[in-house]
């Protein structure tokens, strides 16, 4: 499912563009998807909700909020080492994540222009406001004399073909992860102020109102769709998403420890809060979430990312490359055993639980 537009040569850093980090498994993908069966959705069933989403959209309550005020002229040069290089990572995910996004919604918008322009619409509200977010990160990189050059990564990534559903079921969970990593960052530098390094974080809470209405977009999406939650396939598709996210959001959030440290946030901690958040949340989209109340489940996430961290070290090591695989190859098998037990352990159903208040 893995597709790609062919990779120009990397071309020398300009100053003041940084150059994207290395795609590995764990970095945000660019996606494609099968446009004609986008735009054939039938989605009577939830004909209402998308119509009140594209006038909430329309509203466009974010239309003054991203905009720099004079503390971010400040200097930044009292950030160093490993607290600059953290969060300059995180900038850099975010951005492309945010970007990631607008690209795909600004391909669907444009190619159900005539198709379906309920659809379009939505679509095109949504990429105004990812293009909006990015804009707003790739400044703040600049305020570390290090922007991305988004026309040229559009040119160069690699780009992922997923069907149109399962575009929908990773875009509803990483707007929903997406909402709960902001607003979790904001509360906790509600409480503690003197650990706000950076005036981003102010921005957040109505930031991620943005994340949420483009979730309760893709939920609505979901909902129209009977196929994608009336069925064993649906169900077995739910738990592997919400897997893939999960597992994806624990190593990373582990491998960026520095940056959650220098918000006096515990990685772990933070981690475990976005997951069970996002699995409730996704609860009421999908016909199943995961058990995350189950004694296992934690503990073998976070022995993948244990796994995962001795790989990063292996990987920065500089042995011969031969040798480095082969002491990576146990690891890996071990992330994999985990995630199988974690995907194995029973869900919980929550077309049951729909309905009833929750
Ligand atoms: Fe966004
Ligand atoms: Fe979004």
């Amino acid at each position: 499912m893995v597709s790609s537009i062919p990779q120009s040569a990397p071309k020398a850093p300009k100053e003041g563009i940084k150059q994207p980090s290395q795609e590995t498994i764990l970095t945000p993908r660019f996606y494609t998807t099968d446009f004609d069966t986008a735009a054939s959705l039938d989605l009577s069933a939830q004909e209402n909700e998308l119509q009140a989403m594209v006038a909430e959209m329309r509203a466009d309550y974010n239309r003054n909020h991203f905009v720099r005020d004079e503390e971010f002229a400040k200097s930044w040069e009292h950030i160093e080492g490993k607290a600059r290089r953290g969060f300059i990572e995180y900038l850099e995910r975010s951005c492309i994540s945010e970007f990631s996004g607008f690209l795909l919604f600004k391909e669907l918008s444009r190619q159900l222009k005539k198709r379906n322009p309920l659809l379009s619409e939505l679509f095109h509200l949504m990429a105004r406001d990812e293009a909006r977010h990015a804009g707003f990160l790739n400044k703040a990189m600049g305020d570390f004399k290090l922007s991305l050059d988004l026309a040229d990564i559009t040119k160069t990534r690699t780009y992922t073909f997923f069907p149109i559903e399962w575009v929908i079921y990773t875009v509803y969970l990483s707007e929903k992860i997406g909402y709960w990593r902001y607003i979790l960052i904001y509360h906790h530098l509600q409480k503690h102020p003197e650990n706000q390094f950076y005036p981003i974080f102010r921005y957040f809470e109505s930031w991620c109102q943005d994340e949420n209405r483009h979730g309760d977009i893709f939920k609505a999406l979901l909902r129209s769709q009977p196929k994608m939650w009336n069925n064993w396939k649906a169900r077995l598709w739910s738990r592997f998403f919400l897997l893939s996210v999960f597992a994806t959001h624990t190593l990373t959030v582990h491998e960026r420890a520095s940056f959650y440290h220098s918000l006096g946030i515990d990685p772990t901690d933070f981690d475990s809060q976005v997951v069970i958040n996002t699995n409730d949340t996704a609860g009421r989209a999908f016909p199943v979430m995961l058990n995350t109340q189950h004694p296992q489940f934690f503990p073998l996430l976070h022995s993948c990312s244990n796994y995962n961290l001795k790989i990063s070290a292996i990987e920065r090591s500089s042995q011969p490359k031969f040798l480095k695989l082969m002491r990576k190859i146990p690891l890996i098998t071990a992330i994999v055993v985990n995630l199988l037990r974690i995907f194995f352990i029973k869900p919980v159903n929550t077309e049951a639980l729909k309905g009833t208040v929750r």
